[in-house]
């Protein structure tokens, strides 16, 4: 048989038609997410814009904004032992499309999470509070699971984003415990415990110099109301 040959008898076979299909679905449910990101981005936005005409500061450093890579999908799905299938992807998982927003102080976060909670057309499915309780390891951040409409042209379809909302301070800390973490083999490494203490030891300094900076701003807002 001829390459050419083979192909086709690929191209014909029923196999091939419902992997194209399964693709062609997923790639789809892809786009849906990445429009989610889109809606809650440019809420984002626009109370950031609003605070700042009528504040004269930033309460948002900056946004990014993520779509959980299809072999990370996989790896989650399998974990918890469901196929990988659009209909699980929807069901199972809420951190396909992830947002991060990184504020300047620490009641910034609670006033966006405030200000997101109150829009009437996102809901609210689940809230980790890791400023109040932070992670055994220091891991600091403000989670939230919203579901957000977003209208497509066969209709209007909820969808699942998450959000983390940090200061600068915790995000510099989660992003470098993150890559340090990550190396592979690091917690068979001797000293292993030592560096997760290190790590929460530096933690710790981050926490202060957060408070430390809320309570100058505080200070400071005290004064101007005067
Ligand atoms: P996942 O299965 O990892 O999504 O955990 P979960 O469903 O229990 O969610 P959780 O809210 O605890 O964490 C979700 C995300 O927060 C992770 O995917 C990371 O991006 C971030 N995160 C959580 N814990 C840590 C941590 O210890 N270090 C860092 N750097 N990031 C973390
Ligand atoms: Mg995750």
């Amino acid at each position: 048989m001829t390459k050419d040959e083979v192909k086709k008898l690929w191209m014909d076979s029923p196999e091939s038609l419902q992997f194209l299909n399964n693709a062609t679905k997923f790639y789809n449910l892809m786009m849906m997410y990445r429009c989610a990101i889109r809606e809650i981005q440019t809420k984002l936005e626009v109370l950031d814009d609003e605070f700042s005409v009528e504040n004269n500061r930033n309460p948002i450093s900056f946004i990014k904004t993520r779509i959980k890579k299809p072999n990370s999908i996989y790896n989650k799905l399998q974990k918890m032992g469901h196929d990988f299938t659009t209909e699980n992807i929807q069901t199972y998982l809420n951190d396909v499309a992830g947002v991060r927003i990184v504020c300047a102080f620490i009641d910034d976060i609670y006033m966006i999470s405030d200000l997101i909670t109150q829009q009437d057309d996102i809901k609210v499915i689940e809230i980790k509070d890791y400023i109040k309780n932070p992670k055994p390891n220091g891991y600091r951040s403000y989670h939230m699971i919203v579901e957000i409409p977003v209208f497509f042209a066969k209709g209007k379809t909820p969808m699942r984003v998450e959000l983390q909302i940090r200061t600068n301070g915790m995000d510099f800390w989660a992003t470098l415990e993150h890559q340090l973490r990550y190396k592979k083999g690091i917690e068979e490494m001797p000293g292993y415990d030592e560096i997760s203490e290190e790590l929460l030891h530096s933690a710790r300094a981050i926490i202060e110099a957060d408070n430390e900076m809320q309570r100058i701003k505080d200070k400071i807002g005290m004064f101007h109301e005067i």
